[in-house]
């Protein structure tokens, strides 16, 4: 059985993205192509990635915008058949209900607070108070819109469960194996305990692709995490 990781794919260019998709598949049952990747390759890095692996595709593109145009961006990548596709929660509830409408069978995971936003980061945006206040009301949000993921820091997922229940995919980025290096994520939990806190599915990147073997990184990560 593959693990509940989603490896991001962080690549400069699409054939060094194939090549870690090729590595990580046998162990991770999903591969993350973000906005960066995508913009540079076009829809055509979905096959190169997904290849034969049967690997689920998670695509990253945090979509933001009236609800209208979301919808029609969401047709748009809904026939490359990625299994989660995001948005940003904060785009109102009548544009995650757009997504979900559109979304044809994609699951429409809504970003809650970006990780990279400080209180006072948030507090300049309009958005005061303790940030996981903000992240429980956009949680809540989204679900009530139809979300059927959210992406939240590993920190946040105890409360995000406790807020939403069970039913919905918790998707928690900044997750670090025990003595990785943190690089730039400042909130950062193990895959054991972010798993521990009601986290569904891990999203790990340069830990894995950083490595001197990513097969190999990605399979001893694999081999670490309890068994459900
Ligand atoms: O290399 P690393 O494990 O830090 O990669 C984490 C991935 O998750 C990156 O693709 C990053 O863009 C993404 N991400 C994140 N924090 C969020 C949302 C997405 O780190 N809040």
């Amino acid at each position: 059985m593959r693990a509940p990781i989603a490896v991001a794919l962080d690549a400069p260019d699409a054939e060094t993205a194939a090549l870690w998709a090729r590595a990580v598949t046998p162990h991770v049952a999903v591969v993350k192509v973000g906005l960066e990747l995508f913009c540079r390759t076009g829809p055509s890095i979905v096959d190169s990635v997904r290849g034969g692996s049967g690997a689920d595709l998670f695509l990253d593109l945090k979509l933001h915008d009236i609800p209208n145009t979301v919808a029609g961006a969401v047709r748009s990548v809904a026939r490359l058949r990625p299994r989660y596709l995001t948005v940003h929660a904060s785009g109102g509830a009548d544009m995650v209900r757009a997504a979900v409408d559109a979304a044809d069978g994609v699951t429409i995971a809504a970003v809650t607070v970006l990780t990279s936003l400080s209180a006072e980061g948030l507090d300049a945006v309009g958005l005061a108070g303790p940030p996981l206040d903000a992240v429980r009301r956009l949680a809540s949000l989204a679900v009530g819109a139809g979300a059927g993921a959210l992406v939240c820091s590993p920190q946040e997922v105890a409360a995000v469960r406790a807020e939403v229940g069970p039913g919905v995919v918790l998707i928690t980025p900044g997750v670090r194996p025990a003595g990785a290096d943190v690089q730039d994520q400042a909130r950062v939990a193990t895959p054991e305990q972010a798993l521990a806190d009601g986290a569904d599915l891990l999203v790990i990147g340069r830990p894995i692709t950083g490595a001197a073997d990513p097969g190999a990184a990605a399979a001893s990560i694999a081999a670490s995490l309890p068994r459900s």
